[in-house]
């Protein structure tokens, strides 16, 4: 079954190798099953099974949304409320969470994440991460991460999310180093750890990396999002493919970001990625931190992303058209730049943004042929609009996989 969506009027292709022609005017797209089969000018585009006119709207690449927590149960809106009055954000609110999520059945852990996915594909959300963290014991922390190993696309083990009250640090550490990551590893293809104060240490941080680099995951880091701290070095000396908060930047924070992207050639996609700086708006303005300094990373050559950060405590959106939007108004991007960093930024981040050999997984985050069909359709008529017209209903279509979702 193919189908040709055609009168786009313009087309956000987020492919390197068009080069500094990424975006088409009066465009058309060819897909078939799962995979983008032709793009071109519209006056020369194939015949397919069937059609669909765009009416001269604007198309992007799905969302790819690097970084959410939606494993969980319960309802922390008082600590939200809390913090508008002026409480400052702690990570011990992840306590109430864990609690919570250890009392919900699997039935209602999956439903309720489910419909998180579901609220994220309605908002043009085609690739999804998700991290475990609200389980904080073995058994937990592996039913987490199974659980939403049958809902997301890549599922990452955040046991060093808190150290657990009653536990003693390091014996905690253990935990997750040993029979944690044993007991997860069949479901996760990521780990993470949260280096902050009042979370994980830096020797502590960089054990966990250790032991879950050793079993063969992907590592990412939270990371400098409290205030200054090893976040951001941990993570490129052990080359994690994202650091995700980045607040809190020094020069040579930067610097290191920088650094791990010599290998990459940004204008072709081409080369070794670096380190992902990942950009969390929606939580910045929740737990009221300056927002990550977007502007600047990309001056000096970091590549980043922007996600959601979906999660009870600091950031409970998953609409990555108001990160799109926030970080146009906020944070010194253009438009182009924004939506770059939620499309191709986050499938760099998640190293999706060529096709894997490790699952079989097309390229996601850049509309190419051979490309995941994974495709968003805006009520207006150019990608401006997500910022132009902030919180205003854009989303017209999705397209996963080649699959309508809404
Ligand atoms: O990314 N920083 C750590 N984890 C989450 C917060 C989780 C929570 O407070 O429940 C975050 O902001």
């Amino acid at each position: 079954m193919s189908t040709l969506v055609t009168n786009i009027g313009e087309l956000s292709t987020m492919d390197p190798a068009r080069g500094s022609e990424p975006v088409l005017r009066d465009a058309a797209v060819v897909f078939e099953g799962e995979r983008i089969a032709w793009i071109g000018p519209a006056g020369r585009a194939p015949a397919a099974d069937e059609a669909v006119d765009a009416g001269g709207r604007a198309m992007l690449p799905g969302w790819v949304d690097s970084h959410t927590h939606l494993v969980f149960a319960g309802d922390r809106s008082a600590e939200f409320e809390a913090r508008m009055a002026g409480e400052p954000y702690a990570a011990g609110g992840i306590a109430v969470t864990t609690e919570a999520t250890r009392a919900a059945g699997d039935y209602d852990l999956t439903r309720l994440l489910l419909g998180r996915q579901a609220e994220a594909a309605a908002g043009g959300t085609t690739w999804l991460e998700t991290k475990t963290g609200y389980g904080l014991d073995v058994e937990q922390e592996a039913r987490s991460a199974r659980i939403a190993s049958t809902v997301v696309d890549d599922v990452t083990f955040l046991g060093a999310h808190l150290v657990p009250a009653g536990s003693d640090p390091e014996e905690y550490t253990d935990l997750v180093c040993g029979p944690m990551l044993a007991a997860v590893r069949p479901y996760v293809q990521w780990a993470d750890v949260f280096c902050e104060r009042g979370a994980f240490t830096e020797d502590q941080s960089r054990r966990v990396l250790t032991a879950c680099r050793d079993a063969g995951l992907g590592l990412r880091v939270h990371g400098n999002q409290l205030g200054p701290g090893a976040g951001v070095q941990l993570a490129v000396e052990f080359a994690a493919a994202s650091v995700d908060h980045v607040n809190y930047l020094s020069a040579d924070d930067v610097g290191a970001l920088a650094g791990s992207w010599a290998g990459w050639d940004a204008a072709a996609g081409a080369g070794t990625p670096g380190t992902v700086a990942t950009c969390l708006p929606a939580c910045d303005l929740s737990t009221r931190q300056p927002l990550a300094p977007g502007r600047r990373l990309l001056d000096a050559g970091v590549e980043i992303a922007l996600a959601s950060n979906c999660n009870p405590g600091t950031s409970y959106t998953s609409s990555m058209n108001f990160c799109v939007a926030t970080a146009v108004l906020q944070m010194g991007l253009s438009v182009p730049e924004a939506v770059r960093a939620a499309t191709y930024g986050g499938a760099l981040a998640l190293r999706r943004h060529i096709g894997e050999d490790r699952d079989g997984a097309r390229a996601v985050g850049s509309l190419a042929v051979g490309h995941r069909a994974d495709l968003h359709l805006l009520n207006a008529p150019s990608a401006a609009h997500l910022a132009y017209r902030p919180g205003m209903p854009l989303t017209a279509a999705v397209w996963r996989a080649g699959n309508k979702e809404h």
